[in-house]
């Protein structure tokens, strides 16, 4: 885990920690234990961190006092089902996923993710901006628009997705637009920029990156994107009813059969 990803995570775990977010979290894919130790560090007395790894590589002295409620679990994160984690359902605060990349298995650990995560959890995504890896990317849009899931991309970074569900979306994007900035200088990390260049209701990611060498603004396209950086607001009843309306008279007009008058 690169220092950028270590500064980001962490301020979205203290984030959290300040909003009263509490719950246990999990990581798939451990390896030594250096990004689980980043989870470690925010972990309150009474939550656990599960870990699931296909092989035991972990170095225990690495992730935490003897104080820190870790589980692990040597498991091919295929193999688990939804069953076998009834205990974290709608219950998790952050989930790491850094497994094996592969599509499938990658499809599959973003289900299990769906499942234990809570109503204001978060799901990071390794590798999902690597392109050696692009199958990541492949695999994390066919689960979100080919599933029924409430799961959606709030961050990005030159690393990972973040995602947390629709109803938790103004919580996070007032923390990347108000306060994301000063707490990755704060870990570090002094000169960022944050771009959104598109605001649909399926896709309102923003993106956090250092700045580019000149660079001075800390939004990028200000200008020209400058609306663009506003929290998230849910539709309305009016709003949500107009839209089902024009969404149905859409339909009924393109499904009326074209019957041909005999000539
Ligand atoms: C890149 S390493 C994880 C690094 C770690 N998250 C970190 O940042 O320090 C990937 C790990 O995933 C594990 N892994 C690969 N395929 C897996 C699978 N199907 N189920 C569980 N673990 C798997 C590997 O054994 C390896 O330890």
């Amino acid at each position: 885990m690169s220092h950028f990803s270590m500064a980001a995570v962490d301020s979205l775990l203290a984030f959290q920690a300040q909003q009263g977010i509490t719950g246990d979290m999990v990581e798939m894919g451990v390896f030594r234990g250096k990004s689980a130790a980043v989870l470690a560090r925010r972990m309150s007395p009474s939550e656990t961190l599960h870990l699931y790894d296909i092989e035991d590589y972990l170095d225990r002295d690495k992730v935490g006092r003897s104080s820190t409620k870790i589980e692990f679990n040597i498991k091919n994160t295929f193999d688990l089902k939804r069953r076998d984690l009834k205990n974290l359902k709608r219950s998790t605060k952050f989930c790491h996923v850094d497994a094996s990349h592969m599509f499938d298995p990658t499809v599959h650990e973003i289900d299990l993710a769906d499942y234990m995560l809570a109503d204001d959890g978060i799901l990071c995504l390794d590798d999902f901006t690597n392109l050696n890896y692009s199958q990541i990317l492949a695999a994390t849009f066919k689960y979100l628009f080919t599933r029924q899931t409430d799961l959606t991309i709030f961050l990005v970074t030159a690393e990972k997705a973040y995602l947390c569900r629709r109803r938790a979306l103004p919580i996070y994007e007032q923390f990347i637009l108000n306060d994301m900035q000063g707490q990755m200088t704060a870990r570090g990390i002094p000169s960022t920029c944050i771009a959104r260049t598109d605001t649909t209701d399926s896709y309102r990611a923003f993106h956090l990156r250092e700045k580019l060498k000149g660079e001075t603004d800390d939004r990028y396209g200000q200008s020209i994107y400058g609306h663009l950086y506003s929290a998230y607001q849910p539709p309305n009843f009016a709003t949500k009813t107009l839209h089902f309306l024009a969404r149905n008279i859409r339909r009924k007009k393109y499904a009326r059969p074209v019957i041909r008058e005999p000539s």
